[in-house]
């Protein structure tokens, strides 16, 4: 299948029509960016890394019975989606207190959270993606009560498989985020998982191994995305 017209230029990927109406091709590209899109750097190998790994992880979510958006993967840095008309809620699952809930509640980095948490954000960098709830997005007419439902069900079942995935290689797997949309009526996971999007540290050392490398500029970004591809045996080539 071959890319068609570009369609959007996300802050990482950019999503281009196919000549089937059915599917886009997602390309990852090497911008970083933090901040809400207000600093964006380019790192090398970054959308190959985080192409690779995504396929990886949304193979491993699809074997455990999750439907995911992915088709196949076209090249180093492209893959073939679904076509999905997007919920614009980022949904986020944390199992160790980080980033803005730390910021929010005063909690100490690290505090295990038993049972995970989860929580809504509306897409909207202008807005700095701010916390909304349940209420909102149904009134907002952003989803259904049903799509939201489902939209956690499924969270907690990729936390269910991934948090087991990471922990076999020693990563604690501390939070992630995750985009649903709808295709043919059902809420499929789309977008993707990458280190990008998530929270992983080393279990033994909590070395930070995720984009909180770029956003705290700790230095080896891409060098500690590649640590974990390895650790959890995504062939990076
Ligand atoms: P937070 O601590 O900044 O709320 O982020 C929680 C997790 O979700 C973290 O792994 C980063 C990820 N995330 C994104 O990838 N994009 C976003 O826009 C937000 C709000 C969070």
């Amino acid at each position: 299948m071959q890319r068609q017209h570009l369609l959007y230029k996300g802050k990482a990927k950019s999503v281009y029509e196919t000549d089937d109406e059915d599917f886009l091709i997602l390309h990852f590209r090497d911008d970083t960016s933090a901040l809400d899109g207000k600093r964006i750097e380019q790192l090398a190998r970054k959308g190959e890394v985080n192409n690779r790994f995504n396929a990886f992880i949304m193979q491993k979510l699809a074997d455990a019975g999750i439907e995911t958006h992915f088709e196949k993967q076209l090249s180093s840095d492209e893959i073939l989606v679904k076509r999905m008309d997007m919920i614009p809620v980022e949904c986020v699952v944390r199992n160790f207190a980080a980033g803005s809930l730390v910021r929010r509640l005063g909690l100490e980095e690290g505090q295990a959270l038993t049972p995970p948490t989860f929580e809504l954000f509306y897409k909207d960098d202008a807005l700095g993606d701010p916390l909304v709830n349940e209420s909102i997005a149904v009134t907002l007419n952003w989803a259904t009560d049903a799509q939201l439902a489902k939209m956690q069900e499924l969270s907690h079942q990729v936390n269910d498989v991934l948090k087991a995935l990471f922990d076999a290689s020693d990563l604690m797997l501390v939070d992630f985020k995750l985009e649903f949309g709808v295709f043919y009526d059902r809420i499929v996971l789309g977008d993707e998982f990458s280190p990008d999007g998530c929270r992983i540290w080393d279990k033994n050392t909590k070395k930070k191994l995720d984009k909180d490398r770029f956003r705290q500029s700790l230095g080896d970004v891409i060098e500690g995305y590649e640590e974990v591809a390895k650790r959890i045996g995504v062939p990076l080539n």
